[in-house]
């Protein structure tokens, strides 16, 4: 197939392609460079420097005529949404947008859709569903909501087709400290200098945490299933923090000791997804539980 991944120099993006290359699918990439980096470059995939709101990437719609978008570029920093209201919907709201106009001028048949847990807010209803009520806390997690809306009036008006993976907190290789799940990246940072990390409340609050590999295999799952679907991408185990440091500890085979700072205000206590949707309707489920994911994470880096 002909595929544009959008961000496909950033953290996820970057494992999708290299996958989708493996399986000899066209790979194309539009991705500005703001926190992606051309380290992540598969060399195989045709690549543009350019920002998703630039009119210009009709040209690249029009010469490429892709059948699918992996639309993985955004503003993903929750906290500098709250500073940068306008920023934030700019990229994420307005950047979708212009990719959903060319793919109606140009005809491409499906928008694959990162959206995120923090769509949902603090829901006292464990494991969240997708069909739970979504309350964002921040306005990252209220732009990925409107993209959403939009992806899905535009399905309804123009017969668009999509997927909508709404992911608990991604970690893996090649990840940044400021992205929706920096814990695992920052203790891994901080293992790896033998330096004290801290964690910030009692370190009970739970979090899931979902092996990038996993996600890559969502994402190619979505190629051939998922019509018009919006799915929780999710291991379903609630992981306290501590329980992350223990096990990361382990991993690097460490005797360091955490810290514990006050609890930061607006912090989520409870938080996991159902993934029963994803597993009947994209016939995937999770292979990597938090240890063997951090033990893989480990062996190639
Ligand atoms: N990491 C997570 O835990 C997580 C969880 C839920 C959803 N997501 C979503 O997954 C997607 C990928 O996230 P990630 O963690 O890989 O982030 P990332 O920052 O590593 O990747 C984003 C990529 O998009 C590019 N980009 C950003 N703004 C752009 C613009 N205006 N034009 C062109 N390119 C632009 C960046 O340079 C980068 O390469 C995002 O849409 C994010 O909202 C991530």
């Amino acid at each position: 197939m002909n595929v544009l991944v959008t961000g496909g120099c950033g953290f996820i993006g970057s494992h999708i392609v290299d996958r989708l290359i493996e399986q000899n699918h066209n790979v194309t990439i539009i991705d500005n460079l703001s926190t992606g980096t051309l380290d992540y470059l598969n060399s195989n995939a045709g690549f543009y420097k350019l920002d998703i709101r630039d009119s210009s990437i009709s040209n690249i719609f029009k010469e490429k005529k892709f059948d699918v978008v992996f639309h993985k570029a955004a503003q993903i920093d929750a906290a500098k949404s709250i500073k940068d209201a306008y920023f934030d919907a700019d990229v994420n709201i307005m950047g979708t947008i212009n990719i959903l106009e060319n793919m109606k001028r140009f005809n491409v048949k499906k928008i694959v859709f990162p959206s995120s847990a923090a769509i949902y807010g603090n829901i006292e209803n464990l494991p969240i569903k997708e069909t739970s009520t979504t309350s964002p806390l921040s306005f990252y997690g209220l732009s990925k909501l409107a993209a959403e809306n939009y992806i899905i009036t535009y399905a309804k008006l123009f017969g668009l087709d999509y997927t909508i993976l709404r992911y608990a907190n991604v970690y893996g290789l090649r990840q940044g400290a400021k992205g929706e799940c920096g814990v695992v990246k920052i203790f891994w940072d901080k293992l790896l200098k033998e330096q004290q990390p801290t964690i910030f409340g009692d370190g009970l609050q739970t979090r899931d945490f979902i092996y990038i590999e996993d996600v890559v295999s969502a994402n190619i799952a979505t190629l051939s299933k998922g019509s018009k679907s919006i799915l929780n991408i999710s291991t379903q185990v609630p992981v306290t923090i501590n329980k992350l440091f223990n096990e990361m500890k382990s991993t690097f085979n460490s005797s360091l000791s955490v810290s514990y700072a006050n609890e930061r205000v607006g912090d989520i206590k409870e938080s996991y997804l159902c993934n029963e949707k994803a597993l009947h309707i994209l016939n995937w489920r999770p292979k990597y539980s938090l240890l063997k994911g951090l033990q893989h994470m480990y062996s190639f880096s």
